[in-house]
């Protein structure tokens, strides 16, 4: 929808403000370049945090790190069933929304505040801008996948990162804008001395926390078995997501040697490690592409992803979660660097281009 064609939602007289929706961990990260762009173009906007995210490590510790102020609007939401969350969160923005009447929203990504801040919006004729747009994985057991698709479907503007994810939304009908990747401007703006970290010896890490891999305990069992087996040969850390912390606590306690359980860090630390690792073993999307971005090998623990790019470029790996499969999956990533012939990811500018376009359209 064109903002002239608004209704209820237009700041009509004053200021018209774009309000950036945001609730867990990776949407931080992707948010910072974003309102960085937007300050360059003088474009006023707020903040709303839904609190899907509240523990300092998964939260304050990004906002601080990445120089971002405080939200303007803190909902508080926190854990519970994906409709209890979700639920909570609708009426949360809902009232954010009918008190700010922002002239346009932005949502990032596909976790249950990407959900529910375009369906808040899309029902009150907001209009709403998908960061992410057309990003597939085609597998609905993912409530990732369906997140998308809803927030895709109810949007007006579709930010795509690559080629494939504005053929794919084409493919659904929709005609999305090709800006590149907010995560590869994020990882360039990235200030070179905040890369390092306290570790000299080789070394693996490890990210696991998707419910498709933490919702069973058999799964995630079979994975840890699998690292243990890796981490004979290369020692491993793993920042540990607390969905996983507190579905596995005991086991994690009991770690082996080779595998550092290690609270979760800052993403500058989190990138310098994965550029420095032998190995990344994960079930994020965002470590996939920072894996690739920063040439480091990448073994994937699942059946699908929704960052194709990465496989065909060699970088990256699926691998099921039985421990042998596992094993031999690193084996055959293992210190492979991969040198970047060409980036599906973009060019260092989606967020100038995200800016420039809601300009041209609200401002
Ligand atoms: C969410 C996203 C996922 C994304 C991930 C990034 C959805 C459906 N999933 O998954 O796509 O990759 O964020 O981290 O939105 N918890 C805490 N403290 C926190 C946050 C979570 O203890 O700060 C615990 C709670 O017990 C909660 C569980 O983790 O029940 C899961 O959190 P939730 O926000 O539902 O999903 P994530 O697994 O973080």
């Amino acid at each position: 929808m064109h903002a002239a064609a608004c209704t209820a939602s237009c700041t009509r007289g004053g200021e018209a403000i774009i309000l950036h929706i945001v609730g867990a961990r990776p949407q931080f990260i992707k948010l910072a370049p974003v309102v960085r762009a937007f300050r360059d173009l003088s474009l006023p906007y707020k903040v709303l945090h839904t609190g899907q995210h509240y523990d300092y490590t998964m939260s304050d510790l990004h906002f601080s790190s990445l120089g971002l102020a405080d939200p303007d609007f803190h909902l508080g939401i926190g854990s519970g069933s994906h409709a209890r969350q979700t639920a909570r969160m609708l009426e949360g923005i809902e009232t954010v929304l009918v008190a700010e009447k922002p002239s346009c929203i932005l949502v990032y990504g596909d976790t249950n505040s990407t959900l529910a801040g375009a369906l808040s919006a899309a029902k009150l004729k907001v209009p709403v801008g998908h960061v992410e747009a057309g990003v597939r994985s085609f597998d609905k057991g993912m409530p990732e996948e369906i997140n998308r698709l809803v927030a895709d479907h109810v949007s007006d503007h579709h930010f795509c990162p690559t080629a494939n994810a504005l053929a794919l939304l084409q493919h659904e009908g929709i005609t999305g804008t090709l800006t590149g990747d907010v995560m590869y401007d994020a990882l360039l703006q990235t200030p070179p001395e905040d890369l390092s970290h306290p570790y000299t010896t080789p070394f693996g890490i490890v990210t696991i926390h998707r419910a498709e891999n933490t919702d069973a305990q058999e799964r995630f069992h079979a994975i840890w078995e699998g690292l243990r087996l890796i981490a004979k040969e290369l020692p491993m850390l793993f920042p540990v997501h607390p969905r996983t912390r507190s579905a596995f606590g005991e086991l994690l306690r009991e770690s082996p040697p080779g595998i550092r359980v290690i609270e979760p860090v800052s993403y500058f630390t989190m990138l310098a490690m994965i550029r420095d690792a032998s190995l990344v073993i994960t079930d994020s999307g965002g470590v996939q592409k920072e894996a690739f971005l920063l040439g480091s090998p990448c073994v994937t623990v699942r059946d699908v992803t929704e960052w194709p790019e990465t496989v065909q470029a060699g970088a990256n790996r699926l691998s099921a979660s039985e421990p042998e499969a596992l094993y031999h999956a690193a084996q055959a990533m293992m210190g492979r660097r991969v040198v970047l012939e060409e980036n599906p990811f973009g060019n260092g500018r989606a967020s100038s281009a995200i800016a420039e376009f809601v300009k041209g359209v609200y401002n």
